[in-house]
């Protein structure tokens, strides 16, 4: 395997003993933990997200690697609807399942806080879940489970007789097509009834953004382009689409500072940035 040591946290007298060992796509967590933290320290921030912020002041790590990605911003504002979807499902769904795929050390169940009726699920590679395990504790409801989605086996250890609200945010780009179809019929199989929140890249913005991940991030690569949303919908008879948008329409923009609040209205009208990624809900 291609692996590639980002960092070897200096071991100090005064300072914990911190190792980061990320590869391929498990480095791409640090691209979106730092623009949680970033957010957390501006001014208007979206998330208020202290966890990610404490995370990445305790990692030595040069995360101007993790910048350039387009906006931080529009990150955020990715994660803030994902928020609003799973708030809305566990309102409710009280007794529901959340299920966050490909996790990384994203502090979504701090910022969420559920009540302890609900079971929540991170799932990310094994060496994701390690790292996790020093920031976040198991217990009241949270289980961590360590496995690529792609495994067949790991859908098992999830109660299967409740609905659950299923969370891919910023993930999916690093399956291919089939690989997503086997993760929806596989969730759909499982769980009675729930929904499925996601977002999609197009082609144009895959393009776009290969170079810059592939000269930073080692071995990482983006896979499943959509560019035509019905080809989503034909990937699972049981998933019917209940929301799909540009993010550059998301209610959320309108939180950001006025120059990239313009600067994101002009791109939802150019046909080759539109789409460069929609946030979209299916419900099974
Ligand atoms: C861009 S990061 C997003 C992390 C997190 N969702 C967030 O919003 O901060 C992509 C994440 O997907 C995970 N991932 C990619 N492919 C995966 C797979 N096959 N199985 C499990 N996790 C995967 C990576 O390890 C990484 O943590």
């Amino acid at each position: 395997m291609n692996r590639s040591v980002l960092h070897d946290y200096t071991v100090s007298d005064s300072n914990k003993a911190n190792k980061i060992i990320l590869s391929g796509a498990q480095q791409t967590l640090l691209i979106t933990l730092y623009a949680k933290a970033l957010d957390n320290r501006s001014n208007h921030s979206i998330l208020h997200d202290k966890k990610a912020d404490e995370i990445v002041r305790s990692i030595d790590f040069d995360f101007d690697r993790a910048q350039g990605f387009g906006s931080k911003n529009i990150l955020v504002v990715r994660a803030k609807q994902f928020d609003e979807w799973v708030n809305e499902f566990i309102k409710s769904n009280p007794n529901g399942i959340v299920l966050n795929l490909g996790c990384g050390l994203d502090a979504r169940v701090a910022r969420i806080k559920p009540s302890p009726t609900v079971d929540w699920f991170d799932l990310d590679f094994p060496e994701v879940i390690e790292e996790r395990r020093k920031f976040f504790p198991d217990g009241d409801g949270y289980h961590m489970i360590k496995s690529s989605m792609t495994e067949p086996g790991w859908i098992e250890s999830i109660p299967k007789n409740r609905p659950t609200i299923v969370v891919a945010d910023g993930v999916l780009e690093y399956l291919t097509e089939d690989e997503v179809r086997i993760l929806f019929n596989r969730i759909t199989s499982h769980f009675p009834s729930g929904q499925v929140a996601f977002d999609v890249m197009s082609s144009a913005a895959m393009k776009r953004g290969k170079k810059r991940l592939k000269d930073t991030m080692p071995g990482v690569e983006h896979k499943w382009a959509v560019d035509n949303i019905q080809n989503v919908d034909e990937l699972d008879p049981k998933l019917k689409r209940i929301d799909v948008f540009s993010i550059f329409g998301s209610k959320y923009v309108v939180r950001l500072p006025m120059k990239e609040r313009f600067i994101y209205r002009l791109a939802s009208l150019v046909p080759n940035f539109k789409n460069t990624i929609r946030l979209v809900r299916y419900e099974f």
